[in-house]
Parts: structure tokens; C-alpha cells; sequence
């Protein structure tokens, strides 16, 4: 008998679904907060003109789309490891290439195969948000050029309204398969103080943390946590 693989299930096969049919158009703008309708934009990423840049966690590639065709980088990487996210981010972007590059990758697999060679890496509630922080944040380190910096956007309390953890395990969080049945990922959720530990032990420096409130009532809006944080040298 031939030998049987067996392949997890893309928890994120239904993400995006309904805006992915109808809205086809490069984003004008660029949100950090979980509404993705306020507060700071790219210009945390600082100047990306010739800069070699990768989103961990890209979903349908929206936010990179957006730096690759207004903020004239040399390239963009859009890192997702979910199938169906890849798939639409081709299909909707695949002719921002080659400034725009939709790779479909494990971030921390990427990252390791890309070490010394980005200038900024970022995650919108992406892969930073569902990934071992203690393999993902060294990885990320190593990724960067001197100089480089590191920007995500994560939840800062549980949605809900639970706190965030004190300290570095997941939370469970319910999924879907794409067959329709429940299942559960891992989600860190951490305080502020906690991110900027595991930064620090990644080997980063000059670490900052911000609060963009929720601009929107209900039990599924959140306040989102902004985390910047620097290359050592
Ligand atoms: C909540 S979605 C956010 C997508 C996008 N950043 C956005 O703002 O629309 C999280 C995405 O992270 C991706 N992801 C989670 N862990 C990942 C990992 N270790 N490597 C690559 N992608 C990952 C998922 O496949 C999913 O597309």
C-alpha cells in the first residue's frame, strides 16, 4: 500500500470571503487598528522607497498590495501559509509583480530562508498573532538587515473583552475547516509589557507599544495593540 499524507486543514479558508468577491481594488489607504478605518498608517513603516519589505501573515495581500503600488519599495513579500488566502491574493494582485511578491510559506519557514536580507517586516494581525512568538520573533531578528525594524499590529485584550495574558501561551480560539467543522487555533493575546520581553529576548531594541482604541461599539471590536521594535545594530 502506498504511503498516506495527510495535510492539516486550512483553518483560514473562509477568511475575507465576502469582501474577496466584490471588492477587487488595490486599497487606497492603509490601516494598522482592527476596524482597518483609522489611526496611523505606513508611515510607521518609515521611508520604503528601495526597500526590500515582507508581510507575515499577509491574508489576500491587501496591505501589501498597497505598499507596492503607492510607497515604491524594491519588493514586497506577501508571506501566507493558508491556501485559500494565497490563492486570492493571486488572483486579485498577481499583476502587482514583480514589485509585489505573494509567496505561499510558513513565516518562520521564510524567514529562516531569507536571513540579513529585509529592511522591514510587518504583520496586520497575521502571522505574529498565530505563531510560537519564541520561534517567530528570532526568526523575524535574523531576517533583518541592520537598520531593519519590525511592526505589528495585534489584539490588545481577547475579543470579547477578556485581558490579554500575562504571560507567553496561546489562547484557543475557534476556527473552522474548510468542510464547515469547528475546530481550534492558537492565538497569542499578550500584554504589552510581554510582547516587549519576548522582543527583547529575540534580540531586539528600541521597543515601543501603543493602544489604538476601538473606533467601533460591539462585542466584536477591539482595541489593537501597535508594536514597533528595531534590529539591534
Ligand atoms: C487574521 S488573518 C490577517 C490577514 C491580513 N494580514 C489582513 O489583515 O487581512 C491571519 C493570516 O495569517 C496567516 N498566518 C497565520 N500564521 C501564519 C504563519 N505561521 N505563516 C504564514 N501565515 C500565517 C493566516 O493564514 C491568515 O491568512
Amino acid at each position: 500500500m502506498g504511503r498516506v499524507t495527510t495535510r492539516a486543514p486550512d483553518l483560514w479558508h473562509h477568511y475575507g470571503r465576502t469582501r474577496d468577491g466584490s471588492d477587487r481594488a488595490v486599497p487606497p489607504a492603509f490601516y494598522w487598528n482592527w476596524g482597518q478605518d483609522a489611526g496611523p498608517g505606513p508611515e510607521v513603516l518609515g521611508d520604503l522607497t528601495g526597500r526590500h519589505v515582507g508581510d507575515l501573515g499577509a491574508g489576500t495581500a491587501r496591505h501589501a498590495a498597497h505598499l507596492a503600488a503607492h510607497h515604491r519599495p524594491a519588493r514586497v513579500a506577501a508571506v501566507d501559509a493558508s491556501p485559500a488566502q494565497h490563492a486570492t491574493a493571486t488572483g486579485l494582485y498577481a499583476h502587482l509583480a514583480p514589485r509585489l511578491r505573494i509567496i505561499a510559506s510558513d513565516a518562520v519557514s521564510h524567514l529562516h530562508a531569507t536571513t540579513g536580507t529585509c529592511d522591514v517586516l510587518y504583520s496586520v494581525f497575521g502571522a505574529v498573532d498565530f505563531t510560537d512568538p519564541r520561534e517567530l520573533l528570532p526568526a523575524a531578528a535574523a531576517a533583518l538587515r541592520p537598520g531593519g525594524r519590525l511592526v505589528f499590529a495585534t489584539l490588545a485584550h481577547h475579543l470579547g473583552g477578556a485581558p490579554a495574558r500575562p504571560d507567553a501561551r496561546p489562547t484557543d480560539v475557534p476556527a473552522r475547516t474548510p468542510d464547515g467543522e469547528t475546530a481550534t487555533m492558537h492565538r497569542w493575546v499578550l500584554q504589552a509589557h510581554m510582547w516587549t520581553e519576548l522582543l527583547g529576548e529575540a534580540g531586539f531594541t528600541r521597543i515601543t507599544t501603543d493602544v489604538l482604541p476601538a473606533t467601533t461599539g460591539g462585542p466584536r471590536a477591539a482595541d489593537t495593540l501597535l508594536v514597533r521594535a528595531h534590529h539591534p545594530s
